[in-house]
């Protein structure tokens, strides 16, 4: 545009404008570009003069102005339907929250159909075969934009070891998983085959930066830097009232305040970033999201994406037996008399009233089984590419949000504290038509969800039988769930203790941790431990960092480090004994001691052990 065409429109802008409400904005008019007076009409038109009150004027703090027009320019353009789209859906649900509106009102639900599997039996077995194979048609989605308040860690939670018997860290796990699942895909297949299966981490501005640091500081812990993609996503603007008046910061008059808009986001980074369709093209077949704190999830990883192929699921829950009245959203069937169908998760304060509501006097009780019907939904999704992209080219990836505001009090008119729109990945069903093919596939709690959520205090006042979500319950769950895979595999390991960590009974297994080089599914383990004579003691250690390592007969009763490359071939058998490594409670508040150690209230002393490294290629036996 010529300068003379943009000061025209700058003129009508400025007289459409010059009766509006907001005078000090009009005064301002002649310090802010055409776009920028375009978005202050919009705020204007939206009912939102409230933020041009306390303008100064012209030549006071107009550089203080312009940013307030950028960040609204970003706000803007970062929602799908720009800001009159969020502020008029702000109103619709900020009117239902005060007339307290039940969202599934109408609904009937029901126990919708899935897959319930057995750790270790044939059927498996099957499913992570075929699982395997799929992977290298699979791209990994990583939501890792949350604050995690709950938790309070001043770090990142990918950063965090999820134990410290090896001090591995979320992010280094994952990844080493999905190379290493790539890898078993392609021989397992033979052919043509693709190991760079794709990494896309969501970040935010909470988590970007030390994301990335954390990526390159440790040489993409063995990916490709291209196979890894951040997307980061946007804040959204807090409201202040029932209106969805916006508020402004309380420390600057010139900015708005935001919150996370929560992990729905990845839908319409992935949708708008093009890397769907690219995938499309390049062959893939299913997108894999998970979350950054499970340190159990890729145990069953093969096994789900098993169920997703041979069921033709184009979404896919993974999920837990569910206790009746468990705190954890129950997967549900919902059909409304007027033909609407949806299989989401209905998070569990819904779910009761729901049931009691439509005919089911007792609410959400257990039946036969001893659980819930309604499966407890972990929030990994695997979805069918194809039919994903089919569904955001009609919704550009927006998910269905919610609003929870904490009101003053029962008239329900203003708020203790702003609040904002959200949405959560797992509600990308909502939308689907009843055709699509919705399920789950339900596994053992023990093999498949350790989040590291809660910090400590809230953890120790968790009801008792709930599980704590914590550092401490996340890091103990791996030692369980390893310990269990090896009996399962016929090693006879001692039953644990129970110790109480940072106010928290949990049960002390021996401390068995492998690399996934070592055993990426069940078969695999399977294939490396033989013999009718293999024990591992409770205050054992046993850390395997080689691929080719295989146990015979073989009796631990302390600690052993194995470290290998590729091609050297380990035996090991006969009995390794030593003082091993034992574990101390710590005070989660001595502050002389790192937070990560803290947040889990136990440290690991090493006291004896057998360090065997096999440096070059070659066959060797440990028998001691
Ligand atoms: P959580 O429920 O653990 O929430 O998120 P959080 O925000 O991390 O922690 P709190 O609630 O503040 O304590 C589940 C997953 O979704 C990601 C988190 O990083 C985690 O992997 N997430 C959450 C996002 O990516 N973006 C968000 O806006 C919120």
């Amino acid at each position: 545009m010529t300068p003379s065409v943009i000061d025209k429109l700058a003129n009508v802008q400025i007289n459409e404008l010059a009766t509006s409400s907001s005078p000090n904005l009009q005064k301002n008019l002649s310090i802010l570009s055409p776009d920028q007076i375009e978005l202050a009409k919009m705020l204007l038109e939206m009912g939102q003069d409230h933020l041009f009150e306390n303008w100064r004027d012209p030549g006071v703090e107009d550089n203080e102005k312009i940013a307030f027009l950028d960040q609204v320019a970003l706000l803007n353009s970062s929602y799908p339907g720009g800001l009159t789209s969020y502020i008029k859906t702000a109103r619709e649900l900020l009117a239902d929250s005060k007339a307290g509106k039940n969202p599934f009102d109408g609904f009937k639900p029901s126990v919708p159909s899935g897959e319930n599997l057995t750790f270790g039996d044939d059927n498996f077995i099957k499913y992570e075969e075929t699982g395997v194979e799929q992977v290298q048609k699979a791209v990994f989605v990583l939501v890792a934009g949350g604050l995690g308040e709950r938790l309070g860690y001043n770090g990142i939670k990918v950063a965090l070891p999820l134990e410290m018997t090896t001090g591995t860290c979320f992010l280094q796990h994952y990844i080493e998983s999905i190379l290493c699942l790539a890898e078993a895909s392609c021989k397992q297949t033979q052919g043509e085959c693709r190991r760079d299966v794709p990494l896309v981490i969501m970040t935010s501005d909470d988590t970007h930066a030390r994301t990335l640091q954390l990526l390159e500081s440790n040489a993409y812990f063995g990916m490709k830097p291209t196979q890894v993609k951040l997307l980061k996503q946007e804040k959204v603007a807090c409201l202040a009232d029932n209106d969805a008046r916006l508020a402004l910061d309380p420390n600057n008059m010139y900015r708005i305040q935001t919150k996370p808009h929560g992990h729905g986001d990845v839908h319409s980074l992935l949708y708008s970033s093009g890397l769907l369709k690219e995938w499309k093209d390049a062959g893939f077949r299913w997108v894999t999201f998970f979350q950054d704190t499970n340190g159990l999830l890729f145990k069953v990883i093969p096994a789900a994406l098993g169920v997703s192929a041979t069921k033709n699921y184009h979404v896919n829950s993974l999920a837990v037996p569910r206790k009746a009245k468990e705190a954890i959203g129950g997967i549900t069937r919902l059909t409304h008399a007027d033909g609407r169908e949806m299989v989401i998760n209905v998070e569990y304060n819904q779910l009761d009233p729901l049931l009691r509501a439509t005919g089911h006097p007792d609410g959400d009780v257990n039946c036969e089984t001893g659980y819930s019907p309604y499966p407890g939904n972990i929030n990994q999704l695997i979805l069918e590419l194809g039919p994903y992209i089919d569904e955001l080219s009609k919704t550009g990836g927006a998910i269905k949000e919610f609003v929870n505001p904490k009101y003053k009090d029962s008239t329900k008119t203003a708020f203790k504290s702003s609040t904002r729109l959200e949405c959560m990945m797992q509600d990308y069903p909502k939308t689907l038509p009843p055709s699509a093919r919705v399920g789950f596939t339900v596994t053992d709690p023990w093999l498949a969800y350790a989040p590291v959520k809660n910090n400590p205090d809230d953890a120790a006042k968790v009801p008792k039988g709930n599980p704590y979500h914590s550092a401490t319950s996340g890091e103990t769950a791996i030692y369980r769930c390893n310990s269990m895979i090896l009996r399962k595999a016929g090693v006879k390991i001692d039953d644990p203790v129970s110790e109480v960590f940072n106010g928290q009974e949990v049960e002390v297994w021996s401390r068995v941790v492998w690399k996934p080089k070592w055993a990426a599914t069940y078969a695999d383990v399977k294939r490396k431990v033989s013999g009718n004579n293999n024990y591992i003691s409770q205050k054992s250690t046993l850390v395997i960092n080689g691929r080719d390592v295989h146990i015979e007969d073989f009796s631990l009763d302390g600690t052993l480090v194995i470290d290998s490359v590729d091609d050297a071939e380990v035996k090991v058998g006969g009995l390794v004994q030593n003082n091993g490594w034992t574990i101390e409670s710590v005070d989660k508040d001595d502050t002389t001691l790192p937070e990560e150690v803290r947040i889990r209230g136990f440290k690991i002393n090493k006291v004896e052990q057998l360090e065997k490294c096999y440096s070059k290629p070659g066959k060797y036996s440990l028998n001691p």
